[in-house]
This record gives structure tokens, C-alpha cells and sequence, in this order.
């Protein structure tokens, strides 16, 4: 089929090159002409594992291509999906003014039937809206449907998650509709579930909202468990071990960061709020998270006392492992505490230090963890990247000032450290 995808960020050029891959023909379209231009000479706008690689293939095989003009999208693609960004604005609403605009400009330049889909998170009704504009916006009388398929991947495991999906959400009102996107996605032979446009937004916002639940219900639990000496991995592993409840995302740490869960949970409280639902739960969800950053840092002053002119070394800046967004970092929070406190910090991360750049001012940014961790008082684990777990920890010693470990997530491998004469201090493992 001729796909177009307006939007090249995380979630439209993954789509985009995915789609590719299951055999379509894409156009992707963004604004953004250098991001164009650069996406044309293989070059990619953030670090995705395996994203380059599909981009160079498709590039080569022909089935996708890159164009800063929505119009060449709006000629090609018979279906059009919308994954231009959902910025939260100042009180946590989405701010849906790109959405609007892309619908606008599709509209105005739709010679023929088009299915306009929402590929982006968006706040339950805004189908309602997209068919409103889409019509107020045609030039001549056009045919057309909307629809909306959210998207479930994640970062850093994007690709992955895009082709081997635990389900595909499909919300249409017209059968003609459904049966092209049950086309789209025949490939990935994963099942679907296919309903109303609004049932299908609310899925996304409800997914979200429950992996962030559960994040924060562990990270309570942790809480407690710090108190009473019990370990919230094995309190974890075992509630996990419950089909019901299920092993994933009830690893304790310091919260969910990223700019899909923090913005998705508050645009959905805010949502919920406009049609007269006090979803309360949600909001506890989102003050346990803050908690969580709060108590990291106090651990820190339980081992240093006062954090003036201390030196904490940080490993990890990203917001999880094997990206380099640094939108809504808990490390952005938690390194801001630190300096607030008087604390200097020397940080590295394996691929986010650009990005990090930019929002962390008067952190020391190293070139590897050995650096970060000379002369520290104490070492912060903050993103689980796999290469931490593989330090020479005599090397880490021997670099540091005083031998102390907090670990944000729970990696490293506590009787290792402790081994190396290190006082290990992680989230929930029975030490405040
Ligand atoms: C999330 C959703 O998982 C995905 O389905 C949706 O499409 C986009 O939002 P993403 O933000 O890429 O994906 O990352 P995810 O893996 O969900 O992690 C979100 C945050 O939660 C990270 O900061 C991670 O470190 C944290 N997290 C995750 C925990 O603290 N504990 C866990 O058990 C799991």
C-alpha cells in the first residue's frame, strides 16, 4: 500500500521505516527541512538501535522516502497517519495545536478519499475534533475518514516493539476504514483490537496510566520496605510471579521519566478533570514519582551528610537505557537537587551526554564513568546502561574519594560492590 506519515520524530519515522520493512511504500513528511534533509543522507535525528540500519535499507529498496512538504504526503499516501508531537502544556493539558494544523493543511490539499489516522497520543475526542476540522478545512467536497491507532512502542526498543506489537489498537467508524487498516498491519499477523475512535484513544491513555500506576505502586512498596528491612526485587518477584499482576514494570528506582508516561498521565487527569472525573489514583501516581527522586537525594545525605561542596559522580543521564532522550530525565531532577544543595556533580552516560548539554548547566560532564567517579564522595546510578554492570570496581575505587554507591535503579550487583569495599546503598532494600 502508499502509506504517508506526517511527523518524523520517535514514534512517525519508526512507523514510518517500519512500515517500509512489512513490505508498504511510505513517505515521510516533516516541517523540519534540515531534519529532512539530514534523514535523506542517512543521517538520524536521535539514537534509535536498529532505526539507521532500516533506514539505509528502504532508502535503497525505495520504499521510503523523505519530503518537507505536507502536500507530497497528502498525494501520495491513500492512508495518512498523524505522529507529530503532543507537548504538555503549562497545567498538563495536551497541547494539540500541531495536530490541528497537519489536519488543516490535509485538508486543504485532499483531491481524493484519504483516511486521516491518529497515530499520536492524544486525549479522548479528538477524533471528534480531527473530522470537524478535516471537513471545515476541504476545498472541494472530498471524501474521507479518520481514525485512530495508537502507537505502542517504547524508546530504545522501538523497531522491536513496532514489528512484534503485543496488540494492534484499531478505532475507525466506517468499514471501509477498518478494512484498510486491517490491511496495513495484516504483516504483523498480531492480535487486534478493533473499535470505536474513542474507545481507542482512551486505550492509550489507560495503558499508560496503569504501567505508570504499577511503577509507582512498587516504588510505595519499596518505600515500606526500606523501613522494615524487607527487598522490594524479591517482594517484586514474587507478586510478579502472579499471572494476574504480571512481572513487568514493578522494578522500584527513581520513577518513570520520559515524555510519553509523566505527560500522558497528567494530559489524562486533565482530561478526566474537563468531563467531570476526579481521577484522584492517577494523581497519587504522579506525586509517589516526585517522591521517589526526593528519596534518592536523601539517601545521598544519609551517607554525606551535608551535600556542600560534596562531589557525586553520576552514571546515567538518560531517562532509561538505549536512547539519548533527555525529556522529563529524573536525572534533570535529581541532578538539580543535588547542586541546589551545594553538591558538585561529574556525570557521563553512554549516548545522551549531547542532549544532557543542554539542559544540566554546571555539571561536569566526563568523557567515561572512571572520570565521573574521580574524586567523589558518592556515586549515583541513574539509567541502567548495561556497561555499568561491567566497571572495574577496583578502577572505581581507587578513583573516588570515599567508597559509596547509592543505586537509583536497583542494577548493579549489590555482593559485587560490597565485595569491592564499597558501602552499596539501593531503592527499597531495607536501608532509608
Ligand atoms: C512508554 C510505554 O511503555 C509505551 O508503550 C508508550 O508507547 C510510550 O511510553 P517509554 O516512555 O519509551 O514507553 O519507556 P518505558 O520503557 O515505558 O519506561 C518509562 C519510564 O519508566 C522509564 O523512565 C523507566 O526507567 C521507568 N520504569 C519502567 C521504571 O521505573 N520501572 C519499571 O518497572 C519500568
Amino acid at each position: 500500500m502508499n502509506l504517508s506519515v506526517v511527523g518524523a520524530g520517535h514514534v512517525g519515522l519508526v512507523t514510518g521505516a517500519c512500515f517500509a520493512q512489512m513490505g508498504h511504500r511510505v513517505i515521510c513528511v516533516d516541517n523540519d527541512a534540515k531534519r529532512i534533509a539530514r534523514l535523506k543522507r542517512n543521517v538520524m535525528p536521535y539514537y534509535e538501535p536498529g532505526l539507521e540500519a532500516l533506514v539505509r535499507k528502504h532508502a535503497k529498496s525505495g520504499r521510503l522516502r523523505f519530503s518537507a512538504r505536507l502536500v507530497d504526503g497528502v498525494r501520495f499516501g491513500e492512508v495518512i497517519f498523524i505522529a507529530v508531537g503532543t507537548p504538555p502544556k503549562a497545567n498538563g493539558e495536551a497541547d494539540l495545536t500541531y495536530v490541528e494544523g497537519v489536519c488543516r493543511d490535509i485538508a486543504r490539499a485532499m483531491t481524493s478519499y484519504r483516511i486521516i489516522v491518529e497515530k499520536s497520543t492524544v486525549p479522548v475526542e479528538t477524533g471528534k475534533w480531527l473530522r470537524r476540522t478535516i471537513a471545515m478545512n476541504l476545498k472541494t467536497k472530498v471524501p474521507f475518514d479518520v481514525a485512530s491507532n495508537p502507537e505502542f512502542l517504547r524508546e530504545g526498543t522501538g523497531v522491536h516493539d513496532f514489528l512484534n506489537p503485543d496488540r494492534i489498537v484499531i478505532g475507525v467508524e466506517s468499514d471501509a476504514a477498518r478494512k484498510k487498516l486491517l490491511q496495513v498491519y495484516q504483516p504483523l499477523k498480531a492480535p487486534t483490537v478493533v473499535t470505536d475512535i474513542a474507545s481507542a484513544e482512551l486505550i492509550k491513555h489507560a495503558s499508560n496510566s496503569f504501567l505508570a500506576a504499577k511503577i509507582s505502586f512498587i516504588n510505595a512498596v519499596a518505600q515500606v520496605c526500606d523501613r522494615v528491612g524487607a527487598d522490594v526485587e524479591k517482594v517484586a518477584e514474587g507478586m510478579g510471579l502472579d499471572r494476574r499482576i504480571g512481572k513487568f514494570f514493578l522494578d522500584a528506582g527513581i520513577g518513570f521519566g520520559g515524555f510519553c508516561l509523566p505527560k500522558d498521565i497528567e494530559a489524562f487527569i486533565h482530561i478526566a478533570d474537563k468531563l467531570g472525573v476526579d481521577f484522584r489514583l492517577l494523581k497519587e501516581v504522579a506525586r509517589i514519582n516526585e517522591e521517589q527522586r526526593a528519596i534518592l537525594v536523601k539517601k545521598i545525605e544519609e551517607r554525606l551528610w551535608n551535600l556542600k561542596q560534596k562531589t557525586i559522580a553520576v552514571w546515567g543521564l538518560s531517562f532509561k537505557p538505549h536512547t539519548d532522550d533527555m525529556r522529563l530525565a529524573p536525572s534533570i531532577d535529581v541532578i538539580g537537587r543535588l547542586s541546589a544543595a551545594g553538591a558538585k556533580v561529574r556525570a557521563y552516560d553512554p549516548e545522551a551526554m549531547g542532549e544532557a548539554r543542554r539542559c544540566l548547566n554546571g555539571t561536569v560532564f566526563c568523557s567515561d564513568p572512571y572520570r565521573a567517579a574521580k574524586g567523589s564522595d558518592c556515586l549515583v546510578l541513574l539509567t541502567e546502561w548495561p556497561q555499568f554492570q561491567k566497571v572495574d570496581w577496583k578502577k572505581v575505587h581507587r578513583m573516588m574519594e570515599h567508597p559509596i554507591v547509592v543505586d537509583g535503579r536497583n542494577f548493579l550487583d549489590a555482593a559485587v560492590v560490597r565485595r569491592h569495599g564499597f558501602e552499596y546503598v539501593g531503592m527499597g532494600q531495607g536501608r532509608p
